[in-house]
């Protein structure tokens, strides 16, 4: 284990950046736990410092999407959903 930063660096509900390896990685204290990701969001690489936390959850500021700060996965609950385009709205874009 290499130690990155201070508990005390990181208060509670806020972020900090450090370095680990060249990897830019950002923690997050919630209630003294301290959670740890990278700071690129995975769809289109925002930084993730601007990401709003809530209920467990971090969104990229950028186009919303959320992940579980616990295990890193997306959470379906978005901020600003992305609209996807349906079979039949590619099929009328062919048709037009
Ligand atoms: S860059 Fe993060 S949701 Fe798009």
């Amino acid at each position: 284990m290499t130690p990155v930063a201070k508990i005390s660096e990181v208060p509670n509900f806020g972020k900090k950046v450090v370095s680990v390896s060249g990897l830019e990685i950002l923690l997050v204290n919630i209630k003294g736990t301290i959670y740890a990701c990278e700071n690129e969001c995975p769809h289109q690489g925002s930084p993730m410092t601007a990401g709003v936390i809530k209920e467990g959850t971090i969104s990229c500021p950028r186009h919303g999407y959320r992940f579980n700060l616990a295990d890193a996965r997306p959470n379906q609950r978005r901020r600003h959903p992305h609209r996807s385009v349906t079979e039949e709205q590619k099929n009328r874009s062919k048709r037009d």
